[in-house]
């Protein structure tokens, strides 16, 4: 299965100067990467017109170009009356092939529920977007309820939701309490746990689909991955790369990361 890093800059940099360069640095470092690993790159939207562009002609002269363009979130219709919003056909315009929904900062702070998001994914999936699915508990508690609340995440998440679109599907498994914006936020390492939760993710999407595809979805990780730490995430059995918040918006520690995965 390819290996996936998904570069979440979230609402950063403050400038296009700033973002055109963070996006020169990126893509010149994935020039390094070995094959079958696929950067993904979700700027804000402000800045999905600089790059789009740079993307298209890019696939043109190197065949195989491991960089894509996604997006942070999307609306559930195409058009309309719906101030504030982008739509998937939009993004698809803008040659972004990936959204990112589900992301806790959406849920905690935007009040996104299960239902939306559901929304949102079915629409984005039948516009022709793969989706980087985000779940993962708020807290860690003693009596192991955070795997129902992961079970019911991807349950309601990705309620009817056919089978034959699984494979534009990517979970990122992001427990809240791991990722660096939150105070004493410190990422998931241990390999055991890691995957553990990966083999209950895809053992609740066995139970939900029934069919072998489930197998095929990458899962990856997500919460305060960077320079120093971004290694206990390669090669582990179930994972399938990992997402990167704040560490992608940072010169130093995309050359690290990249140049180490080379
Ligand atoms: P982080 O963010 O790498 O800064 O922890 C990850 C995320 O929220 O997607």
């Amino acid at each position: 299965m390819k290996q996936l890093i998904v570069a979440n800059w979230k609402m950063n940099p403050q400038n296009a100067g700033e973002a055109q360069n963070i996006f020169n640095f990126t893509y010149k470092s994935s020039d390094k990467l070995k094959k079958g690993v696929e950067i993904i790159i979700c700027p804000p939207f402000v800045y999905i017109p600089l790059f789009s562009k740079k993307i298209t002609a890019g696939a043109g002269i190197k065949k195989n170009l491991n960089i894509k363009l996604g997006a942070q979130n999307c609306f559930f219709e195409s058009k309309g009356a719906f101030t504030g919003e982008i739509s998937p056909s939009m993004l698809r315009n803008l040659n972004c092939e990936y959204v990112i929904l589900g992301h806790s900062e959406r849920r905690n702070i935007f009040s996104e529920t299960n239902d939306l998001i559901n929304k949102k994914i079915k629409f984005a999936l039948k516009s022709g977007l793969n989706i980087i699915f985000c779940v993962g508990e708020n807290l860690r508690d003693e009596e192991f309820n955070y795997f129902n609340f992961i079970k019911n995440q991807i349950e309601e998440g990705l309620k009817d939701v056919a089978a034959r679109e699984l494979n534009h599907m990517v979970i990122a498994y992001e427990p809240v309490w791991a990722i660096s914006s939150n105070k004493d936020a410190k990422a998931m390492e241990n390999e055991n746990d890691l995957n553990t939760i990966a083999v209950f993710i895809r053992k609740t999407l066995f139970n939900m689909f029934k069919t072998k595809k489930i197998f095929e979805i990458p899962i990856i990780y997500g919460g305060s991955v960077n320079k120093d730490n971004f290694k206990s995430f390669l090669n582990i059995h179930d994972l399938s790369g990992f997402l990167i918040g704040g560490a992608s918006v940072k010169a130093e520690e995309i050359k690290k990361i990249f140049g180490g995965i080379l």
